[in-house]
């Protein structure tokens, strides 16, 4: 009996202590977890904030081109893709269809054929035109606005809006947006919004930085780069007689600086970008100040207060300088028309 007391006392000694361990372990665990997912917890509150996770942006995706059937129609569509990923071969110096162009193809600025996210992609395209477009004053179609980018970005001649290459360069648009209704907008298209600068953008700082990132790949004053003096370009021309002219969209440094922030050094997408945006203001400031091809188009922004207060010429509905409107800095100018405005 005593025995069997004893042999009774141990077992509930033990029992206890596997409890007590039971439990003791538990707290670990659970402090353990706690601290995990809540790590500004004490101890920890001395480190560094941890950075935010960029806001994650659900983009659009374009249609997959392999589902493009070999019907006549899917045929055009194909053309189409081809004039705009391969357009110097059709309409350009050394162009098959027309040389009135210089040198450059439409997915040199807008990448991946139109499709890439805040590449300047062409995902919105097809659901909103016809629209009604400040620059012009007007109603554009789709074939306007394609010829805007030949006119401007190209320096071309337009293109007639019945020719075979409008027509494919048009229905391979229409193609990509397809699946975006009537009216709204793809998510991810056309560029990345970035803030204005809170300074003038420094095109000094703009030059080192060039020279570092870019120059590799665009040359060293931004000529680009091509096997032979006749042959396309392998990495396309930023300044001089190829490049896009004063007259084009991405001489507003606006839209020059969120196209290179979301898309280049090459490779830079628009959630893992390479350049910071204060060094794309900078670099932006410094590349249109290059020498480029002038061209003017009469009747641009026929009501003032509509002019993009980036837009790089006069007149202006403001007092501020033309150099102003280059480079910065934009919230005064900003602030100005928001007064205006209101
Ligand atoms: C040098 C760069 C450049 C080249 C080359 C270029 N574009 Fe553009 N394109 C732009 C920019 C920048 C915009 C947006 C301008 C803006 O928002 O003011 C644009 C806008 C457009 C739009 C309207 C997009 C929208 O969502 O409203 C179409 C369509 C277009 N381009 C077609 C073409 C075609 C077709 C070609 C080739 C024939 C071409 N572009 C060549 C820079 C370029
Ligand atoms: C690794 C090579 C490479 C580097 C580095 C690079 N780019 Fe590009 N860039 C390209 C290529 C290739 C294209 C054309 C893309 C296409 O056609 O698919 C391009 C296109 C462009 C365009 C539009 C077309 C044009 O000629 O205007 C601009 C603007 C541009 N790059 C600016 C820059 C700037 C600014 C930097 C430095 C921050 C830079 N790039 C660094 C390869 C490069």
């Amino acid at each position: 009996m005593m025995r069997e007391t004893k042999g009774f006392k141990e077992l509930v000694r033990l029992t206890r202590a596997v409890v007590f361990l039971f439990f003791l372990s538990l707290v670990l665990i659970l402090a353990t977890y706690l601290l995990h997912v809540n790590p500004s917890l004490p101890e920890s509150s001395h480190e560094e904030p941890e950075v935010k996770a960029k806001e994650v942006i659900p983009v659009w995706k374009a249609p997959d081109f392999s589902s493009v059937p070999g019907t006549r129609e899917g045929k055009v569509i194909q053309y189409g893709r081809e004039l705009i990923t391969h357009t110097s071969s059709f309409i350009g110096p050394l162009g098959s269809v027309s040389l009135k162009a210089n040198g450059m193809n439409c997915q040199n600025c807008h990448l991946e054929a139109g499709t890439k996210p805040f590449g300047n992609n062409f995902g919105s395209v097809a659901s909103t035109y016809p629209k009604f477009r400040t620059r012009s004053g007007k109603e554009e179609s789709i074939e306007k606005r394609v010829n805007d980018c030949i006119q401007r970005s190209l320096n071309g001649d337009a293109i007639d809006s019945l020719s075979k290459e409008m027509r494919a360069i048009v229905a391979y648009i229409k193609w990509v947006g397809k699946d975006i209704k009537k009216g709204e907008l793809a998510e991810g298209s056309g560029l990345l919004k970035i803030k204005w600068l809170n300074r003038a953008a420094n095109k000094k700082a703009g030059r080192k930085l060039y020279l570092q990132k870019c120059q590799v790949c665009h040359g060293n004053s931004g000529e680009g780069q091509r096997l032979t003096s006749n042959s396309n370009y392998i990495y396309p021309p930023l300044s001089g007689d190829h490049t896009f002219t004063t007259a084009a969209g991405l001489y507003r440094i606006s839209n020059f600086s969120k196209y290179i922030h979301a898309n280049m050094p090459h490779g830079a997408t628009y959630d893992n970008p390479i350049l910071s945006e204060e060094e794309a203001w900078d670099i932006a400031a410094y590349v249109l100040s290059l020498p480029r091809p002038v061209k003017e188009f009469q009747g641009d922004w026929p009501i003032l207060k509509t002019k993009p207060i980036d837009h790089p010429f006069g007149p202006f509905a403001d007092n501020f300088t033309e150099e102003q409107h280059k480079i910065g800095p934009f919230e005064p100018i900003e602030k100005f028309y928001k007064e205006l405005n209101k």
